[in-house]
């Protein structure tokens, strides 16, 4: 097709009449865009395929039971030929013209006043791509920039305030445990979405430079037996930033609702009539493990594990070696934590390995047994964020010692460094 020059619009068709000739599939898809626009659909064909009969029968458009003729294009802002018989299409498109109504001709785009782009809707923005008259250009194109933006990685944030300000929202977004690309698609997006951002010391923080200079960040982070915001003045700050109209991601470390409080902080907005959404995230008990190569379970090694806080009771947890336990929040309360899993049953020779800062460049991994942990942690000066590991399934990790290893699992993955 030769180039021509097109000048794009958006239709606003809310209300007003459209007609759309054929009845199979092309024309299915160009009634349910119409009809989502809000147009006052009309079909001519004489038969209807299942797609259009389901909208017919539902009410949402009206539909003429013949062949065309020329006078259905009269009153019509905008026209559809899409029965595939390229003269009847055709027809329509010269009656469209002759009556100066635009029209697209599904048959024939060189003989339509317009076309169709390929289109694409991510929260309230459209895409619309033409590409010199080549369509599967133009949806590459419109796929490319759709999964951009669904994302987050192109400026998909409102820059306009609105009129009457709406009241705003919250995401509880799990960040993972700190690789910018540990977390999901989702929270991506809404932390491009987002006017203020409530973060968390875990969780990708590396993110936030990225945002817009304008983009409020509320530092709440906690260590361990430190709590400079209080849960409560976090809530409140949440359930505040929303009710004056923004967009709230909370951006959590990990999962928000493994060990992290985010049960807390959904209950408490939806109380205050906050719209919240969960995002879930990857968890740093099973993540920050995996970056030391140790699965939870692990065929012939273990089957199961419990994830518990170092503040819990862990003589209540199964005994055997069999059964991985994995602690977070666990390194204040490490030497009582190694005294009981021992006195509980698993012995002094049960494997631990203990990860710090995962994912991160300064991340650490110390492997020994429930005998050694302790006089290891305390010379290495183990601190917090860490995970320890207890059970057998420590044994496959590339790092674990030839004592302790059960094989040879090649070379160790890049990620990992020996402390
Ligand atoms: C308050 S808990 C939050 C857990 C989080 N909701 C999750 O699902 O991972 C914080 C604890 O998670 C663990 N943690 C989180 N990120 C970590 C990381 N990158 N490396 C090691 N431990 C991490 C540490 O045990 C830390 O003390």
């Amino acid at each position: 097709m030769a180039n021509v020059d097109i000048y794009p619009a958006s239709l606003r068709l809310l209300g007003r009449s459209v007609l759309v000739v054929g009845g199979g599939e092309t024309a299915a898809g160009r009634a349910k865009g119409l009809l989502d626009a809000g147009a006052r659909v009309t079909v001519v064909a004489p038969a209807l395929s299942d797609a259009l009969a389901a909208l017919h029968d539902g009410g949402l458009l009206a539909w003429e039971q013949r062949s065309y003729t020329s006078s259905d294009v009269d009153g019509m802002w905008f026209v559809h030929a899409a029965t595939g018989i390229p003269d009847v299409d055709d027809a329509v498109a010269a009656d469209a013209e002759a009556a100066r109504i635009w029209s697209v001709n599904a048959s024939d785009a060189s003989s339509s006043s317009a076309w169709m782009p390929a289109v694409a809707s991510v929260d309230d923005v459209k895409i619309a791509v033409n590409a010199g008259g080549d369509s599967r250009r133009a949806q590459a194109l419109r796929n490319a920039v759709a999964t951009a933006l669904e994302s987050g990685s192109l400026p998909l944030r409102r820059r306009k305030v609105s009129a009457s300000p709406s009241q705003g929202s919250v995401a509880l977004v799990g960040g993972g445990p700190g690789d910018a690309g540990l977390i999901t698609v989702r929270g991506r997006r809404l932390l491009a979405e987002a006017d203020v951002v409530v973060a968390d010391r875990l969780g990708p923080r590396s993110l936030l430079s990225g945002l817009d200079a304008d983009v409020r960040i509320i530092e709440v982070g906690k260590t361990p037996g430190h709590h400079p915001v209080p849960q409560e003045e976090i809530n409140a700050i949440l359930v505040r930033e929303a009710q004056a109209g923004n967009r709230v991601v909370r951006l959590k470390g990990g999962d928000p609702y493994i060990l992290g409080r985010g049960g807390e902080e959904a209950i408490h907005c939806r109380e205050n009539g906050v719209d919240v959404e969960v995002v879930p995230g990857v968890t740093s008990a099973v993540s920050v493990p995996a970056a030391a190569g140790i699965p939870l379970t692990h065929r012939g090694l273990a089957k199961a594990f419990t994830l518990i806080s170092g503040h819990e009771d862990l003589d209540q947890v199964p005994a055997g070696s069999d059964h991985t336990v994995v602690i977070l929040m666990g390194i204040g309360t490490l030497n009582q934590s190694v005294k009981t899993l021992s006195a509980a049953g698993r012995g002094a020779d049960c494997p631990v390995a203990i990860i710090e800062n995962g994912y991160a460049p300064n991340q650490r991994v110390t492997i020994g047994t429930l005998g050694t942990i302790a006089a290891q942690a305390a010379a290495v000066r183990v601190a917090n964020p860490a995970v320890v590991v207890v059970g057998d399934v420590v044994r496959v990790s590339p790092l674990a010692p030839p004592e302790l290893a059960t094989a040879n699992y090649g070379t160790q993955p890049k990620t990992l460094t020996h402390p």
